[in-house]
Parts: C-alpha cells; sequence; structure tokens
C-alpha cells in the first residue's frame, strides 16, 4: 500500500516528501478553500514538488461542465489526476476522460455499488470515505474489504484509496483489507512512525553509550 497526503498545504507536502514515503497528494475544495490561494497556482507548485499523483477535484456539477474544467486541472501538469464526485454526471464526465486518457479519482464513494459503477466508467481511483461512513455508526473498513473483494472477483484494475482516514488503525486494516494507497492528513503520517517503545530504546541506547 501507497501513501498518499491528503493536503493542499505545501509545507506538510513538503514535510511528508522529506520522509521518502510520499506517492501522491489528494486534495479537496474545502482543503483548497482554508489555504486561501490560487486552485491552480497551487497545483502548480504541487506538481513541481510531488511527481505522484496529485488529485484536482472539480467543482462544476453538470457534466459537460465537469469535462471542461477536468480538462482544464489536467492541462496543468501531467501529474494531475481529475477527481470527479459520485454522481450520474460524474460517471459521464470519468468515462470522458477515460476516453480522453485523462485519470480520474472519483471521490465521495460509500458503498461498494459505487465503487463497482466508478470502476466501469474507467476511473483509475475509487476512494471510499473510512471516517466519515465510522461517524455515523458504520464499517468504513467493511467497505474497502467488499470493494476489494469484488475488484479481485472481477479482475479490476481500478486502484483503492482508503480516504478520510483518522488514525493509523485505519492504516493498517486499510493495508490488510487490499487498499492499494492511503491518503492520510500530516498528522496521522506523523503518528505511525512514533513508539513510545522506539524513543524509551534510543534513550536507553544513548544513555548506554554515554555511560561506558
Ligand atoms: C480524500 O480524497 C478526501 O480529501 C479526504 O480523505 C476527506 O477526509 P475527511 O472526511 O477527513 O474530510
Amino acid at each position: 500500500m501507497l501513501f498518499f497526503i491528503d493536503t493542499a498545504n505545501i509545507d506538510e507536502i513538503k514535510e511528508a516528501q522529506s520522509l521518502g514515503i510520499l506517492a501522491g497528494v489528494t486534495t479537496n475544495p474545502s482543503l483548497v478553500a482554508k489555504e486561501n490561494i490560487s486552485f491552480h497556482d497551487r497545483l502548480r507548485e504541487i506538481t513541481s514538488i510531488v511527481s505522484g499523483s496529485v488529485s484536482a477535484e472539480v467543482i462544476a456539477t453538470e457534466a459537460e461542465e465537469m469535462i471542461a474544467e477536468g480538462k482544464e486541472l489536467a492541462s496543468i501538469a501531467p501529474n494531475i489526476t481529475v477527481k470527479v464526485p459520485m454522481t450520474a454526471d460524474g460517471l459521464k464526465a470519468v468515462k470522458a476522460f477515460s476516453d480522453l486518457g485523462i485519470k480520474t479519482n472519483v471521490t465521495l464513494i460509500f458503498s461498494a455499488n459505487q465503487a463497482l459503477l466508478a470502476a466501469r466508467a474507467g476511473a483509475t481511483y475509487v476512494s471510499p470515505f473510512l471516517g466519515r461512513l465510522d461517524d455515523i455508526g458504520h464499517n468504513g473498513l467493511d467497505l474497502v474489504d467488499t470493494i476489494a473483494q469484488i475488484f479481485d472477483i472481477h479482475g479490476i484494475d481500478t486502484q483503492i484509496i482508503a480516504a478520510s482516514i483518522r488514525h493509523p488503525q485505519h492504516v493498517t486494516e486499510a493495508a490488510l483489507r487490499g487498499a492499494h494507497i492511503a491518503t492520510t492528513p500530516l498528522n496521522v503520517i506523523k503518528q505511525l512512525f512514533k513508539h513510545p517503545l522506539t524513543d524509551q530504546g534510543i534513550e536507553k541506547f544513548l544513555a548506554d553509550w554515554n555511560n561506558k
């Protein structure tokens, strides 16, 4: 399973990149709005730092407008993936992007059938939102499991991005259940490498070394 960072913040992207584990970036309109910047300028900046997939979401809701907007986003850099919401218009747009060779990430996936439809429309990635399902008393991780099984049975090569990740257990379980990618905020990435026994171990090694 690969790691993407879920942010539009340049410092966070640089910090994750410096760790040597960053394979891509996902953004969404809420994350971009927090930054108070020009979206296209920020995408140029991000794609100059990260060579992997950078998801940029369309704001339009009608297929024709989504296609026009997505083409503009895709023209910013070759590693832009157009992020499209899971709607009927979104599916039409995904099919059009797929025919044009433009990569897509179908977002706001909350059921296996939505993921299957997106894959059949030609989506490169589907993004099931784990945390938001957990928030309403469902099990987001079970959805990853089901999608992974269906894609496996039917030989579908659309990749599963575990999204809306809230804590390290989401990451471990998403990997076990077959997600290809986890897109996580920086604070979760940081939690992944921290362990109190590692810190205590280093402290003890250094103390022993200094007392020799
Ligand atoms: C993924 O692509 C989304 O941007 C993101 O993971 C949503 O997470 P949230 O539910 O924490 O907003």
